[in-house]
């Protein structure tokens, strides 16, 4: 059992905090947000994420999870290990902004007592591992202390919606570490995560630090390609769900991020982007396949409204937009960077009326929106007045509907920003289906709506 502090309780922080908890270690939760932390002691995770709140609670009632709102007070514990999960937002030009990362660091060098690992699993960028060494040591020197530490880069890569699973079992662990005693610290804590064969992968900071920035712009690049060759097949009458069938199938090149839809969107890929194409620039070596994956993906989403907008002829006041989906994917209620957010507030800038429907994020998008937008209860009731359909979430309980449903939707029109269907699958009842690389397919309405492979049936294979 090891006494480890974790700082910040957002989803990073708390998935890891309660994971660690669950193999019997003991985690000291620091969280200044004070609301975060009632929340949680009355049984209530401040976000959602599938699976987690069981997992805090038993931690809680176990008492092998705690939580305190000041880095001093956990420090008393004397961790041996100190994660750093703050959050790395984007700065108005896109460098990631490091306040909270340099503000944890300080506050760990003014109260530190005993040897301790600091470990960054935020996000950020080639260089911030060697800084905090100087921050900490800084505020260690102010105080005359002789207290040692290491600095260590792990960064994280689950995903929010299967973040749990995700940490339990990892594909990889990535330790940037520059002592022995760093290496040996991360090895033993996560040595009960490795259990299904997993490597922990050991390399230096700066190596660790880029692999999180390489790793997602991979991703990012993968979905943009897709975009971009979606495009050609709407000019070319090709079907970009067969294109990728074709293409995925390919061991390869595989399933994962080729889905064409209306762009990435999200708290990690639209900053991660940005700060890369940053750290490029300012390294002299410009980064030009990434501007180009964000240029790809800002113009995705403007293409998509602009086909709506091209249906209603560039008239859509007074019109009543039914929306489906609100987070940027599904199993999450995160609207950062969510192309929703583009959406509305473009079709509100029209003079439309929207209601909309999530499954899960409609608090967080109220708190954005307020009473701008009307907010369903059910996904049927978006439909019952509405003239058009956009979906902009695949959530499951949108992918298996009866399409009978959409002939009531005053104008016959769905937009889909994900395609969640089959150009056939709605022609069969009459509905036009506004996709993304689908758009110019011939659709051959003798053909049974049930018997095409719809992408439900391509997804589940992903
Ligand atoms: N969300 C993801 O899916 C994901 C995945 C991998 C990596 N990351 C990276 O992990 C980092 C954290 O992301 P997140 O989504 O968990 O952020 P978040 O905003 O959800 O959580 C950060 C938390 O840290 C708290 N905090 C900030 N400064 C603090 C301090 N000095 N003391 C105590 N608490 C403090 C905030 O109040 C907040 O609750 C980012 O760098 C992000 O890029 C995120």
């Amino acid at each position: 059992m090891k006494k480890i502090a974790v700082i910040g309780a957002g989803y990073v922080g708390l998935v890891t905090a309660a994971c660690l908890a669950q193999k019997n270690n003991q985690v000291f939760v620091i969280e200044r947000d004070l609301q975060k932390i009632t929340s949680l002691l009355n049984g209530n995770v401040p976000f959602y994420e599938p699976g987690l709140e069981h997992i805090v609670a038993s931690a809680i009632h176990t008492k092998h999870l705690v939580f305190v709102n000041n880095i001093a007070q956990a420090l008393t514990e004397e961790p041996e290990i100190i994660f750093s999960c703050v959050g790395t937002p984007s700065q108005e030009d896109g460098v990631a902004d490091l306040s909270y990362v340099w503000a944890a660091a300080a506050e760990i060098g003014k109260t530190l007592n005993k040897y301790a690992l600091i470990v960054n699993k935020s996000t950020v960028p080639v260089g911030t591992g060697d800084r905090v060494r100087q921050v900490i040591q800084l505020e260690l020197d102010r105080r005359a202390s002789s207290v040692t530490f290491d600095v260590a880069s792990n960064p994280e890569f689950l995903k929010e919606g299967d973040a749990v699973n995700d940490f339990l079992m990892p594909d990889r662990i990535i330790a940037g570490v520059d002592s022995e005693k760093a290496h040996h610290l991360l090895a033993d804590l996560y040595y009960p995560f490795l259990s299904h064969g997993a490597p922990l992968v050991t390399m230096s900071i700066a190596s660790a630090e880029l692999t999180k920035y390489a790793s997602n712009a991979m991703l990012a690049t993968r979905i943009s390609f897709m975009n971009q060759m979606a495009l050609l097949a709407d000019k070319l009458g090709a079907d970009i769900s067969d294109v990728k069938k074709g293409m995925a199938l390919d061991k390869r090149i595989g399933w994962a991020f080729l889905n064409a839809g209306i762009g990435y969107g999200g708290s990690c890929f639209p900053k991660d982007i940005k700060a890369l194409i940053h750290m490029g620039s300012s390294t002299g070596q410009r980064m030009t396949l990434v501007e180009e994956v964000e240029h790809v993906n800002d113009l995705q989403k403007q293409l998509f409204i602009n086909q709506i907008l091209t249906h209603y002829h560039n008239n859509i006041a007074g019109k009543k937009i039914g929306l489906w989906g609100l987070a940027f994917k599904p199993e999450t209620d995160d609207i950062r960077c969510a192309p929703s957010i583009d959406v509305i507030n473009k079709l509100l800038g029209q003079g439309a009326h929207i209601t909309a429907y999530d499954p899960a994020a409609t608090a967080n998008m109220r708190a954005l929106f307020k009473d701008t937008i009307t907010f369903a209860q059910t996904a049927d009731d978006v439909i019952k007045n509405a003239d058009c359909l956009i979906i902009l979430t695949e959530w499951q309980e949108f992918l298996h509907v009866d399409f009978e449903k959409f002939t009531v939707l005053k104008d016959n029109v769905v937009f889909d920003g994900r395609n969640c269907y089959t150009p056939e699958q709605l022609s069969h009842y009459g509905i036009k289906y506004v996709s993304v690389g689908r758009n110019t397919v011939t659709v051959n309405t003798t053909q049974s709506a049930h018997s095409s492979p719809t992408h439900a049936t391509v997804s589940a294979m992903m």
